[in-house]
């Protein structure tokens, strides 16, 4: 594989992100980082969807023009995926300028191809959602079932896209790639929704809502933010109508685009068709994570439960964002939901992180220190009874994020860890050294050692700090590719001396945990 485009959704900046909006980004940085270990050129894209009445509305209501307000919450974003490293390559605003501008050609060039055409309509839309409802989407009671509240009825004369044109090769295209959505049980939830589709309305009256990307030579109309949103995975690579740039060329399609399963009908439907008219190729995979609940309740202003991710470091204070990113990308198998607890994050990194892991390094540092002056000796090297065990787990780790199944592949991770702590248990190196059996007791913990670097390597994605504390113990090149890696990473020679053997990771303490209540 010689590229690699990986997106998220943008995010509204109508408030600051929760452990939701991070949930996402520290799986597709999981995702981003495991590639950049396959591949030498990627890129990822994130950013904030900064236009709609949703902002319009929450803006005002602040006191505060949209510009100032997208400007504030735009910024809370970046600052919190920076503390969590999550290491985007570009962060993509849909208030900036050149989006704006392309935005509008792409419209205009829909138009000028006769996929959008005008047409009064009447219908429910809402807020929380940016989309018209059906009556058959409602609950009982008449109100969103996602956001709980009543759509408002709108009556606009507006711009409509032709998706119904479309609607028979995107069905085609679904049924001929059966890993085009990821999980793919949710692909016959889209075909379900493809039967019933009808052509959507992409503006909005200026006059209903102002805050919104005009279209070119319509003072009367806007374009509906999806239209605007969705574009941005063209734009940001510097996609245009008139002649896109060379990273455009390089890059396009995505490789995937990671989003909610809320908003799966957008990418796998919407925005397919608008690639089809416009004549582009199609993301290979759009992969649908699940929700994050707290504490198995929904995340929500009104029940008081929002939680904010670097409220959780804080809390627990935590100077590297690691175990979080390590709790939150192995919180659910592949597209199901997930949940968050006080307790059980600290129980999970606290037993798979310190106790586990990062005990099995020092112990095994320790025990070379203590037994070889920290050496690698000649001889200890190249018998390897753990690396099959190793060798096995570099290739599940692979074939798992070939299928972006991230939680997968950190269980595969961990159990690569618990074989290995059995093989120290199994061979107890310091009965060897006690006995004079030097030789033998110098091979056991040269091969821990070994497996310590391919642990070290595949643990990088979710651990990206504690995997640097690692390799540099090991004097391993944490810069190698995955699929160079073998067993044989240690030079004979002298490794450490006791000073520099330091914890990778320290327990999260039940004092400091209990104070995140
Ligand atoms: O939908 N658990 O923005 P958004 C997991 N602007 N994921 C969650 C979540 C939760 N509790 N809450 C939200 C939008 N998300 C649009 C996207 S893309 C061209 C435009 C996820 O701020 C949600 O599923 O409402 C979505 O993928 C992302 O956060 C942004 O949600
Ligand atoms: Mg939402």
């Amino acid at each position: 594989m010689e590229r690699f485009y990986i997106t998220t959704a943008i995010d509204y900046v109508n408030g600051a992100p929760h452990i939701g909006h991070a949930y996402e980004k520290i799986l597709t940085d999981v995702i981003y980082r495991h590639y950049t270990q396959r591949c030498d050129k990627t890129f990822f894209l994130t950013g904030t969807d900064e236009h709609g009445i949703k902002i319009q509305k929450t803006s005002k209501e602040q006191g505060m023009s949209e510009q100032d307000f997208c400007d504030m919450n735009a910024q809370k974003f970046k600052d919190t995926w920076k503390t969590l490293n999550v290491d985007y390559t570009k962060f993509i605003r849909t208030t900036d300028k050149e989006h704006e501008k392309v935005v509008q050609k792409i419209f205009q060039k829909l138009l000028d191809k006769g996929d959008i055409y005008k047409h009064s309509y009447t219908g429910l839309y809402c807020s929380g959602c940016e989309a018209f409802l059906s009556e058959k989407d409602l609950t009982e009671e008449g109100l969103c079932p996602d956001h709980k509240k009543k759509p408002e009825v709108v009556s606009e004369e507006n711009y409509f896209f032709r998706l119904t044109k479309y609607k028979d090769a995107i069905i085609k295209h679904i049924k001929t790639n059966p890993d085009f959505i990821v999980p793919s049980f949710r692909a016959n939830e889209v075909l379900n929704q493809l039967e019933n589709i009808e052509d959507i309305s992409v503006s909005r009256a200026k006059s209903n809502v102002s805050w919104n990307i005009p279209v070119l030579g319509d003072d009367e109309q806007g374009i509906y933010v999806w239209i605007d949103a969705l574009s941005n995975y063209i734009t940001a690579l510097g996609y245009d109508p008139d002649g896109s740039s060379e990273t455009f060329n390089t890059f396009w399609p995505a490789d995937v685009h990671v989003i909610g399963k809320d908003i799966l009908k957008f990418h796998s439907i919407y925005w397919i068709a608008i690639l089809m008219a416009l004549d582009l190729p199609l993301p290979k995979h759009i992969l649908a994570h699940g929700w994050i609940t707290i504490d198995q309740t929904k995340m929500s202003k009104s029940l008081g439960n929002v939680i904010s991710p670097i409220g959780v470091l804080e809390a627990f204070n935590l100077d590297i964002p690691d175990p979080l990113r390590y709790y939150m990308a192995s919180s659910a198998p592949c597209g199901k939901d997930g949940n968050y607890s006080d307790d059980d994050f600290k129980e999970k990194v606290n037993a798979h992180l310190a106790n586990s892991m990062g005990n099995l390094l020092n112990r095994t540092l320790s025990m070379l220190v203590k037994y070889f002056a920290g050496d690698v000796n000649q001889e200890f090297l190249g018998k390897n009874e753990l690396e099959q065990a190793a060798i096995d787990t570099i290739k599940a780790v692979k074939h798992h994020f070939d299928y972006f199944e991230v939680s997968e592949a950190a269980q595969k991770i961990i159990e690569l860890v618990d074989i290995t702590n059995k093989y120290v248990t199994d061979n107890a190196p310091w009965a060897l050294a006690k006995d004079g059996q030097e030789e033998k007791c110098g091979i056991v913990l040269t091969n821990v050692l070994e497996v310590m670097c391919v642990i070290t390597s595949l643990i990088y994605p979710f651990c990206p700090n504690i995997a640097k504390l690692m390799a540099e113990q090991l004097s391993f090149d944490l810069s190698i590719k995955l699929d160079d890696l073998t067993c044989k990473n240690l030079k004979a020679g002298h490794l450490i001396d006791k000073e520099n053997i330091k914890p990778v990771f320290l327990r999260m303490d039940s004092e400091l945990a209990d104070k995140s209540k």
